[in-house]
């Protein structure tokens, strides 16, 4: 039997609530006999700061270099905001990606028939819709050089960052979104925006020269502005978009919305040999945190892309989505799930849920 080594890292506000739940899931269905589990917990963000006075420390991030897989729960702290920015807790995460060179990001943002009418949008602009975005996660003006903020002859400040990616950055997000593709709707398209930056230009060349390797594949371009008035207009025109890494942030927050609840979205995060970080899209959401009302649903799909891009463990991943979509159909709900007639639960009462239904 495959043993899953996996780091579990909770992190700050509702974080260690949702990994806890996600977690029982995974011990069930290892129970049940489809694998065994090593789980190893550390802390990271704010919670890591406040225990080891760095956001990733060092036995942190030797730990997720181990495993074979990182459950992520979420990093953000207000009243960290105010330290030096590579002490904030964010930089927990960028870090990660980064030392784990985990360049792409899945987020598969779809639309459940319940929650169409929660959507900020009108129910039949978005039922049905069932979109990926891949977004490339370790380049770009995320991680270009040089940035700062200096002080120019005049003596005003002046701040900068640099949006730059290499030919085969370019190259091997492309072909993750072809390869995407081929197992959905077989259709890409690109988002950039080529009319005005350099870096864009070249990323719709590369893109457009990657895609004669997937003839089955078909390839459209979009400026990013269109986009962002496309996936409201009619998200459904999509199958899967292929973003730089600050238009997938942006655009993959904007997607999240149309599903009806952010609780939702899970994400994945892979190196070229599909290890991976998993994490919801939501963040730390500190008003709710310690209350047991955050829906630990993103994280527990979350899981369920781990079984199935780490793991290849497919039956063990559609367990777990079938055991969410029941709930969703049946209730009980959280606060940002509820429909009338659904009874109410929390946090915990939502992985009881989930546990019966996984059976
Ligand atoms: C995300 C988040 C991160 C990002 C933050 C927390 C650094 O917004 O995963 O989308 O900007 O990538
Ligand atoms: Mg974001």
């Amino acid at each position: 039997m495959k043993t899953l080594h996996i780091a579990v890292l909770p992190g700050d506000g509702i974080g260690p609530e949702i990994t806890h739940q996600a977690v029982r899931l995974l011990q069930r269905l290892a129970e049940q006999g489809h694998f065994a589990l090593e789980l190893d917990h550390a802390d990271v963000g704010g919670a890591a700061y406040r225990s080891s006075g760095h956001p990733l420390p060092e036995a942190t991030l030797r730990l997720a270099q181990q495993a074979d897989a990182v459950l992520f729960g979420s990093v953000g702290d207000f009243s960290l905001d105010t330290l030096p920015r590579e002490l904030r807790p964010e930089q927990a995460i960028l870090g990660l990606r980064k030392h784990l060179q985990l360049f792409a990001n899945l987020r598969p943002a779809m639309v459940y028939p319940e929650l169409a009418a929660a959507s900020s949008l009108k129910p039949e602009v978005v039922a049905g819709m069932d979109l990926l975005i891949i977004r490339e996660l370790t380049g770009d003006i995320y991680f270009g050089q040089p940035r700062g903020i200096r002080i120019l002859e005049n003596g005003e400040r002046e701040g900068f960052d640099t949006m730059r990616y290499s030919e085969s950055e370019i190259r091997r997000i492309a072909h993750i979104g072809f390869q995407a593709a081929q197992k959905r709707g077989h259709r890409l398209c690109s988002v950039d925006k080529a009319n005005v930056l350099e870096t864009t230009q070249l990323w719709r060349d590369v893109v457009t020269e990657v895609s004669s390797e997937y003839p089955d594949v078909a390839l459209s371009h979009m400026y990013v502005d269109n986009a962002a008035m496309q996936l409201l207009k009619n998200p459904k025109q999509f199958d899967v978009m292929l973003t730089g890494n600050m238009f997938g942030d942006i655009l993959s927050d904007e997607a999240s919305m149309l599903t009806g609840s952010i609780g939702m979205l899970p994400s994945a995060s892979l190196d070229a040999n599909n290890k991976g970080l998993y994490e919801p899209i939501h963040g730390s959401a500190p008003d709710i945190a310690g209350k047991d009302l955050a829906n630990p649903m993103a994280t527990v799909l979350s899981a369920a892309m781990m079984l199935r891009y780490t793991f290849g463990l497919e039956a063990s991943a559609v367990a777990l989505e079938n055991a969410v979509r029941r709930v969703l159909a049946t209730g009980p709900a959280t606060a940002d799930i509820a429909r009338p007639g659904l009874a109410s639960t929390g946090c915990s009462g939502m992985g009881d849920a989930l546990l019966a239904a996984l059976g």
